[in-house]
């Protein structure tokens, strides 16, 4: 092992934090770090939105599906698909005259874009995760950040062709968290394939999920629920979070690409 190593697999989401503030010298290392992310084209297709304000903090615990931790974390970050930028700069650059003078349509951000700023933006993400793991502090992913998009368009301003697609928390872990079990991964023969993809059969779920099982057998109130796969879809695919998301996640589009 060596030390990048060691981050890595040290770490874990953690959802309960310290009273102690990230240092302005330990947050611009977080900082410089996130921005040497690899990015699409050298173009930084996303922008961070540092949350200090405490009342936007509480807001976001109850708009980003009630998670209370969001509130208590000395560090948030909003990270956000971001074409608005280059496409102001377009405009700026006399792009729209340019493509009269030759006569063609002049394009507009299009769903390649969006997913493309999308990969860049989680990159991003994951380099801060990793950067701020190797000073010891702690943090948690929101996924729930792409669910009630009226609100948070609202609340940050977001423009046309911005795309809220994570919200990251951090902070120093309280000791409790740091004795917490790691969450276990399914083996890699039903995650890393070569050359080709290969669709898994009922076998391969037995054992792909018998761990899982074997976990959820150990649980009383299963009312009615036969399998894990079951308790899965019940409990995050098709719960109310879950559809929240989708509509959110349309009405960014419709936003995006009409
Ligand atoms: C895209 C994404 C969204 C997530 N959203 C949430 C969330 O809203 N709330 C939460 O507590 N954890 C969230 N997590 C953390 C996962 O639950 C966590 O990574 C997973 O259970 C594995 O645990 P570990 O990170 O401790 O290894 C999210 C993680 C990812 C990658």
């Amino acid at each position: 092992m060596n030390q990048t190593i060691d981050v890595v697999m040290k770490r874990r989401s953690v959802r309960a934090y310290e009273q102690k503030e990230i240092s302005a010298e330990v947050k611009a290392e977080i900082r410089k770090a996130t921005l040497r992310a690899p990015t699409a084209g050298n173009m930084m297709l996303y922008s961070i939105v540092e949350v200090t304000d405490q009342k936007i903090k509480d807001r976001l615990a109850l708009t980003c599906d009630n998670q209370p931790f969001i509130a208590r974390a000395p560090m948030v970050w909003l990270f956000l698909a971001d074409y608005q930028r280059w496409f102001d700069y377009f405009i700026a650059s006399g792009v729209e005259e340019l493509c009269k003078q030759k006569q063609v349509r002049m394009r507009k951000p299009e769903e390649g874009d969006l997913f493309l700023a999308c990969c860049d933006t989680l990159i991003a993400a994951q380099t801060a995760v990793i950067a701020a793991e190797s000073f010891g502090i702690g943090s948690c992913y929101i996924g729930d950040i792409m669910e009630q998009y009226e609100i948070h368009k609202e609340l940050f301003g977001l423009p046309r062709y911005t795309f809220p697609i994570c919200l990251l928390v951090f902070g120093y872990p309280t000791l409790e968290q740091t004795h917490r079990p790691y969450t276990k991964r399914f083996d890699e023969k039903f995650i890393l394939f070569e050359n080709r993809y290969r669709r898994l059969d009922q076998q391969n779920f037995k054992e792909m999920f018998s761990e899982r099982e074997k976990q959820m057998s150990k649980g009383k109130n299963r009312e009615g629920i036969a399998n894990y796969g079951q308790a899965m879809y019940l409990r995050k695919f098709n719960s109310d979070f879950s559809v929240e998301m989708s509509r959110s996640v349309r009405a960014i589009l419709e936003q995006w690409l009409n």
